[in-house]
């Protein structure tokens, strides 16, 4: 895909004076972010001032995947990331993968299995699923269950994520 050229390139400036730029592919889109602080957990930047509230905030301490995000296609803890580690990487949020009309397959799994009940884990189970599913199309229910080990879900609806998982593959489901 081509690089987004600078003209294109949104930027999110806070006024401190000291600051610097951190560049990044953000969601498909070249983004400059001035950040004050470049030991800023990521999850803080796309949520307080980029507005993407998708990834939540639940442990802040890498222990409950609720921030889960992708960075270059792989999984990873936005509470645990600071601002100045993406800079030249591919970040993708939730509201990257597809939107209420055009849900990612993944996401449309989610919804016909219903796999949420209060739904706070819900974007961290998709990020883990979408990265596990991109890496083996087709995963075992024992590569599944590994693939979202880290993702803690206080409701209970580990195994409609399951079913969820194996949907969105075309595997049967558990
Ligand atoms: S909020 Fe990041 S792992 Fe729990
Ligand atoms: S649906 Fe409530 S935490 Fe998972």
């Amino acid at each position: 895909m081509p690089a987004t050229p600078p003209s294109k390139a949104r930027t999110k400036a806070p006024s401190p004076a000291s600051q610097r730029t951190i560049s990044l592919s953000l969601n498909g889109t070249a983004t400059v972010i001035a950040v004050t602080d470049p030991n800023q957990p990521l999850l803080y930047v796309l949520r307080n001032q980029l507005g993407l509230t998708g990834a939540k905030f639940g442990c802040g301490k890498g222990q409950c995947g609720a921030c889960t995000i992708l960075i270059d296609n792989e999984p990873a803890r936005a509470c645990q990331t600071p601002i100045a580690a993406v800079a030249d990487k591919r970040v993708t949020t939730i509201e990257g993968l597809g939107s209420v009309k055009a849900p990612h397959p993944v996401q449309a799994a989610f919804i016909a299995e219903q796999a949420a009940q209060c739904g706070y884990c819900a974007t961290g189970m998709v990020m883990s699923s979408v990265a596990l599913l991109a890496r083996i199309p087709k995963p075992s229910l024992d590569e599944a269950k590994r693939a979202l080990s880290g993702n803690l879900c206080r409701c209970g609806t580990h195994q409609r994520i399951l079913r969820a998982v194996m949907r969105a593959s075309g595997s049967a489901q558990p």
